[in-house]
């Protein structure tokens, strides 16, 4: 079977740590489908890649076909189907997710100019690296002859995030949560939304009281991040790398009947939403293809918290202005 390549930057980076070897071990892709690694970090990571590199040939994974390290982004990119866009600084204690703008935005520009030469025509390209949605905006908008639709941020976590949340506090599996949504920024003002969820095909909102859903629910959903990083003192890796997963699980296999995802992707003016920021929305996946859920009432609850994540979008839009 031909090898399916995927490209991995921040490869020497610890989010990648816990990603590179399920990829490499079927757990994207399954058990049948042979994989070619190709990994990007910069320069002074050299040697660190060089290592990660022999590590993953030790363990002798049959679907494994070859691993690429490398500097340059070209090479890294070259004919990739699958890109994780991962390579990016993470915040610290004290920080908010756009305080990295500044140091990773560059990064993103000169990737999606990168990926716009190298990759595979039909590549599905994931942002990981924070800011994300605004880190997608510069990536898509640096890559011309490629469909934005190609692009997506990850919100993922968020979203496993909140279908964790909602599944203990209700004692129930999480298999038996559906319709999470995570709307807007991958931040404090994502919006996660259980005005549709379900829970054992029962409206979620009938099954825990309003006051749990504003006053707990939605700010440890917002915060999670920010909770990891002052217990831990870095940001989330292993979850984080298996929402990862998750997205390009669903990107490629598709979203399950009646259920849906969230994925931040381009605006097309959905839902009211400005085009021309990434914006999380639901949806479903068909033949490799994302489609916005685009039928759910929209309440005045619900429309003052998107226009609030809306609004920081706009204002990450316009302090990358130049890079777009
Ligand atoms: P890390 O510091 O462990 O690794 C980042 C790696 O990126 C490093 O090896 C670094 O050398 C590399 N890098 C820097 N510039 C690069 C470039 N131009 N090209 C290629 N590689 C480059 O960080 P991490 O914990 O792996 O996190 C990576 C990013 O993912 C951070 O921005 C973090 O905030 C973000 N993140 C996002 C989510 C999410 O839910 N979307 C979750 C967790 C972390
Ligand atoms: C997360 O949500 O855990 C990541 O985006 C890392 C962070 O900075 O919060």
């Amino acid at each position: 079977m031909t090898p399916v390549r995927v490209a991995v930057t921040g490869a020497a980076g610890r989010i990648s740590y816990s990603l590179l070897f399920r990829i490499a071990a079927g757990g994207l892709l399954g058990p049948d489908q042979p994989v070619i690694l190709q990994l990007l970090d910069i320069e002074p990571m050299g040697k660190v890649l060089q290592g990660i590199s022999l590590e993953l040939r030790d363990c002798a994974f049959p679907l494994l076909e070859d691993v690429v390290v490398t500097h340059d982004a070209d090479e890294a990119f070259a004919g990739a189907d699958l890109v994780f866009l991962v390579g990016a600084r993470p915040r610290g204690p004290g920080m908010a997710r756009k305080d990295l703008l500044q140091a990773n935005a560059g990064i993103f520009a000169e990737q999606g100019k990168a990926l716009n030469r190298a990759v595979s025509k039909d590549a599905r390209i994931l942002v990981v690296g924070n800011p994300v949605n605004t880190n997608a905006l510069i990536a898509i908008k640096n890559a011309p002859d490629l469909d934005p639709r190609q692009f997506a941020a990850m919100t993922r976590l968020d979203h496993n995030r909140a279908l964790s949340l909602l599944a203990e506090k209700c004692r129930v599996p999480v298999t038996d949560v559906r319709r999470i949504t995570i709307w807007g920024n991958h931040s404090a003002t994502q919006f996660p939304d259980l005005f549709h969820a379900q829970v054992q095909g029962q409206a979620a909102l009938e099954r825990v009281d309003r006051g749990w859903y504003e006053n707990e629910f939605i700010p440890v959903v917002q915060h999670r991040g920010e909770n990891i990083i002052e217990l831990e003192g870095q940001s989330s890796a292993g979850s984080a790398a298996h929402a990862a997963i998750e997205h390009m699980r669903s990107w490629v296999f598709g979203t399950p009947g009646g259920d849906w995802v969230s994925m931040a992707v381009l605006s097309d003016g959905s839902y009211g939403i400005c085009e021309d920021i990434v914006y999380s929305m639901p949806v479903t996946v068909a033949g490799g293809a994302f489609k916005i859920v685009d039928d759910l009432e929209i309440n005045d609850f619900c429309r003052e918290k998107l226009t609030e994540t809306e609004r920081e979008l706009l204002q990450e839009r316009e302090a990358v202005r130049a890079l777009l």
